[in-house]
């Protein structure tokens, strides 16, 4: 895959790019990511990227000439994702993150300002993205949050240790908890079921936590939620568990 990314602060991306399994990633050439700095598209001694809104208006508004320009200067494959970070998008989701794990380019523009031309969203963009319901200084930490999510879905990227198999949202349900030494840490003792090498008892026990965790904790996931056979006894068990707690 590769991923590029369009911003006025190419610094602040490329240093959340250098650790851990997304430099990793790039190293093997699971993804081949370049952060471009948008100013080298911008007109005038001032190289501006901005400009105050038609209308009136506090605020200024990322002038569309340098975001095509920048684009283009890439050359896209007609299949790659064409990405707005924007409060206004669409939720980013471990699904969003699957679906464009699968595209063979993203390019993620970075906003600043009060916004995008409108002419960046309708005709240069293909997808809007927001990372949550909260408002920003710009789009560089949604671009990394993004560029995170997708490549350590890409193939090969995650050992077999670090599989995003078991990871949450997956299957719709929150993990369960982990624990490891030391066995009584302050008196706060891992569960028996965890040390009796029963592997079937310990699957058992770490789904049950999982439904307990999600319905608890997450009520829109668990809305979603389609407990399988097996799901609806460890359900009812949990059910008469709690009955004994408070009879
Ligand atoms: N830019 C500012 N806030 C944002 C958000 N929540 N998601 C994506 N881009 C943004």
């Amino acid at each position: 895959m590769r991923i590029d990314v369009i911003t006025i602060f190419p610094d602040m991306v490329r240093a959340g790019l250098g650790y851990s399994i997304v430099k990793r990633a790039q190293e093997a050439g699971h993804v081949r990511v370049a952060v471009h700095d948008l100013r080298d598209h911008a007109p005038g001694k001032h190289r501006a990227t901005d400009d105050s809104p038609y209308g009136g208006g506090a605020g200024m508004v990322m002038l569309p000439g340098p975001l095509f320009q920048a684009v283009e200067s890439l050359d896209p494959v007609p299949e790659a994702r064409i990405i707005l970070l924007t409060p206004q998008g669409e939720t980013f989701s471990q699904a969003k993150a699957r679906e464009l794990s699968e595209a063979p380019h993203l390019v993620l523009l970075c906003g600043h300002y009060e916004g995008f031309d409108e002419r960046v969203r309708r005709h240069l963009a293909t997808d809007e993205i927001s990372i949550g319901d909260y408002v920003l200084t710009g789009g560089e930490l949604p671009a990394l949050v993004i560029a995170d999510a997708v490549t350590r879905l890409l193939p090969g990227v995650l050992g077999n240790a670090e599989s995003a198999e078991a990871d949450t949202f997956t299957d719709g349900l929150l993990e369960y908890p982990h624990y490891t030494r030391p066995l009584d840490f302050r008196g706060w003792r891992v569960p028996d079921v965890l040390l009796s090498g029963h592997h079937a008892e310990i699957a058992k026990w770490r789904r049950k936590e999982q439904l307990r965790r999600t319905r608890e904790r997450r009520p829109d996931l668990w809305a979603e939620f389609v407990p399988s056979k097996s799901d609806q006894k460890l359900l009812a068990q949990l059910a008469e568990e709690e009955s004994e707690e408070n009879p």
